[in-house]
């Protein structure tokens, strides 16, 4: 091993303190040049590590006389306190520094004009629907999701399972829609084939309302479009009777317009229901009176109901001596145009904002 200068000509403790003098100067140098904490730190490393500049000059004490050994260590000792403290020093001025620059960078300026966004609501048509089902549900009715009865459907459960015989003229009542998958599917051309669907795959008692698009091929018109919409309500269970029906059709007109007034029930004719029935509410806009909307009838049609029909029930197998049911179906887009005087039913489909804000409360 070679023996280093310092080693094997022993210095004078003025010399060591030159020396020493001059490291923490150039240490100093370093440290005002270090730009960041990672530089500070390899300053610290390189003059009081372990091989650091200043620590070398310990490891020589060993070749001091005895009297200059404590005097020496002294200094060094004296030398790294000092420098260590600078380095410290250095080292948290850094780190505010940081955090000062950092809160700068973030400043938010709350005086500055904010960025408008309009907020969305849910259409027309969905607000009305949802008004509708919850009226039901306080009733007791469960809703049934959409996805239960296909818009897609067959004439099956469109008509044949609903008590339309094929070529009955009833079937015409519904201009529908035939697709060219095959001969017997069509587009739903009313909800009503959710009472087929339901009762086909749950027990009795039932009772569920199911709202849902409906398609007709019908000349467009300010009443009138082929895609609309209609809630679908069916109860089955035993001891049901008309004024059952009458009674819960009476308490969501008054709920769903928000006040009770007048209704009347006036026979009529579907395939599915026996006795059937329409039912109209004074209207809304001329109570009564007789005006160009109610074609000075004083009446608005608002729904058709009725028992449902013995061989409905039949048809998928429940016992029509021992279980009873009434059913309704309603047009959505009627009740919206009557509930907020709407006057044309394209307003629901052209997506012009001056109509759907009016939507926005
Ligand atoms: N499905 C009928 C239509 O679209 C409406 C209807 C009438 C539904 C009487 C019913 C009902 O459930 O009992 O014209």
């Amino acid at each position: 091993m070679t023996k280093t200068k310092a080693e094997s000509a022993p210095q004078s403790v003025s010399d060591i303190q030159k020396e020493l003098d001059a490291l923490v100067k150039a240490a100093q140098g370093e440290l005002n040049a270090a730009e960041d904490s990672a530089s500070v730190n390899e300053v610290r490393v390189a003059y009081l590590g372990k091989k650091g500049k200043i620590n070398l000059i310990r490891r020589n004490l060993k070749n001091l006389s005895a009297e200059d050994r404590p005097k020496v260590g002294a200094l060094v000792n004296e030398a790294g306190d000092g420098l260590t403290a600078e380095i410290d020093t250095r080292l948290e001025s850094m780190g505010s520094a940081a955090i000062q620059q950092k809160i700068q960078s973030e400043a938010l300026d709350v005086t500055m004009p904010g960025v408008y966004r309009r907020q969305g609501k849910p259409h027309p048509l969905t607000q009305t629907t949802r008004e509708i089902c919850q009226v039901f549900h306080s009733m007791g009715f469960e809703v049934i999701d959409d996805n239960v009865c296909p818009e897609v459907e067959t004439e099956y459960y469109n008509f044949e399972a609903l008590n339309f015989p094929a070529d009955h003229p009833a079937r015409d009542m519904q201009d529908t829609f035939y697709t060219d998958v095959a001969p017997q599917v069509l587009l739903r051309s009313q909800t009503s084939n959710a009472q087929i669907r339901y009762m086909e795959t749950h027990e009795l008692p039932v009772r569920v309302v199911s709202p849902g698009r409906v398609y007709r091929n019908e000349e467009v018109s300010s009443r009138k479009n082929v895609l609309f919409h209609q809630l679908e309500g069916l109860l089955v269970d035993t001891d049901v009777t008309l004024s059952d029906l009458k009674g819960v059709l009476q308490s969501f007109a008054d709920l769903f317009f928000g006040q009770s007034r007048p209704t009347r029930f006036r026979t009529s004719y579907f395939p599915f229901t026996e006795p059937s029935a329409e039912m109209d509410v004074q209207c809304i806009f001329c109570e009564g009176a007789g005006c160009r909307t109610c074609g000075q009838l004083g009446w608005l049609e608002i729904l058709g109901c009725g028992m449902v029909d013995p061989n409905v029930l039949k048809e998928v197998g429940i016992d029509p001596e021992k279980h009873v049911g009434f059913a309704f179906g309603m047009g959505i887009e009627r009740l919206a145009m009557l509930k907020y005087a709407i006057d044309n039913i394209r307003l629901f489909y052209t997506n012009d904002l001056r109509f759907l804000q009016k939507f926005q409360g």
